[in-house]
């Protein structure tokens, strides 16, 4: 398995409880800030594959507004209608730089 480190900026430039898509190689990630904590997961519900970054940030889950599936930050489990859980990938940070690493699957 290869895996690939992306710059995807500086941590200060991501406020808390934010989330955003970036596009890391040819694929939408979607980052998020949450209680000091970097997510990084596809921007695609695993539902019928809407971007999540149209959603809502609660706490601890991100939430797809198409059909209401939510997504654990820490273990990407879903909940209905979702069956499938997410892939998160690792974040790093070296002093105020933000680093996601992607695995191939
Ligand atoms: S596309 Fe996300 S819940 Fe259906």
């Amino acid at each position: 398995m290869s895996s690939s480190r992306f710059a995807v900026g500086k941590v200060s430039d991501f406020a808390e409880n934010s989330m955003q898509a970036v596009t890391l190689g040819d694929q939408e990630i979607l980052l998020i800030h949450q209680e000091g904590q970097f997510y990084a997961l596809p921007n695609q519900c695993t539902h019928a594959r809407y971007p999540l970054a149209d959603g809502e940030l609660l706490d601890g889950k991100v939430k797809c507004q198409y059909h209401g599936a939510t997504y654990d930050l820490k273990t990407g489990k879903p909940t209905l209608p979702a069956v499938k859980k997410i892939r998160l990938f690792t974040t790093e940070t070296d002093g105020d730089d933000l680093f996601v690493i992607l695995q191939e699957a």
